[in-house]
């Protein structure tokens, strides 16, 4: 297999830096720029497999939405199999949920992902065992938030978990411009120069807009959770997971 490309989008200096999306161009380099800017990226994806084999139970449903290229899709086929679990690895961009259809036909495993090419606000959710918001709902407009984590709730069956990871705002602001610096070295140390960053923090703005960790926990409660821990915290990014 060949290695992931690097991503190298914001390397040069652009005339203009247009918002960011998730088209062909950024689906090339995904694995890459995931992997080097998302700190505990590869430690979540060992942790999701051990929660599915401790939440999801044959007969039910997995939804994994805003999948990108399916990695946790994937990852959690790989954990279950062979159990027959249909997991829904539900995504806007046309071109991720395309590369990942493509995957799953060029592999040799009856995985039963099916790739879904829709809003998460169209997809119901029904008798699902874990659900999966990777660094999803910050691209979310705020205002669906709650509604979708309703509906998430109330597909879930009995005991179930939804795991949700997120690059989280800090109220404090000395502790926000701590961590926005440390995450800034850590993405230099990952081999991102500082225009890479730069306009890549560009790029985000009014695309990505992050809640802070008393939002989310309150939306949580919301949505009905009453069972909510931190699975791991890295910098700025958080993961939860809720349990029904
Ligand atoms: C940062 S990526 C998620 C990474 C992925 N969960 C993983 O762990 O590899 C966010 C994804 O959410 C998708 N997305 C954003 N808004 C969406 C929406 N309203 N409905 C469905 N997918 C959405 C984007 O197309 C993108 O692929």
């Amino acid at each position: 297999m060949s290695p992931p490309k690097k991503d190298r989008i914001y390397a040069d200096k652009l005339v203009e830096v247009h918002g960011f999306e998730f088209n062909e161009e950024v689906a090339d380099v995904f694995p890459d720029m995931i992997r080097r800017s998302v700190p505990g990226y590869e430690v979540l994806g060992t942790l999701l497999q051990i929660i599915a084999r401790r939440f999801v139970s044959e007969g039910t449903h997995v939804y994994d939405l805003g999948c990108s290229l399916g990695t946790a899709s994937l990852g959690i086929a790989e954990a279950l199999y062979p159990e027959r679990v249909k997991i829904f690895a539900v995504d806007n961009s046309p071109v991720m949920i395309q590369r990942l259809a493509g995957k799953l036909e060029s592999l040799n495993r009856d995985f039963r992902i099916s790739p879904v090419c829709c809003d998460v606000s169209e997809i119901s959710i029904e008798n699902a065992s874990l659900v999966i918001l990777n660094y999803t709902l910050q691209f979310i407009d705020p205002v669906k938030r709650d509604a979708l984590l309703m509906k998430i709730y109330s597909g879930m069956t009995q005991g179930s978990a939804m795991l949700l990871s997120e690059k989280i705002m800090h109220e404090q602001v000395d502790e926000e411009s701590f961590m926005q610096d440390l995450h800034d070295r850590y993405k230099l140390a990952q081999g991102y120069s500082d225009l890479e960053i730069s306009q890549k923090r560009e790029a985000l703005e009014n695309v990505m807009v992050r809640d802070t960790d008393t939002h989310h926990l309150e939306r949580l409660r919301r949505a009905g959770f009453s069972r909510i821990y931190v699975l791991m915290k890295h910098l700025n990014f958080i993961s939860y997971i809720a349990i029904k």
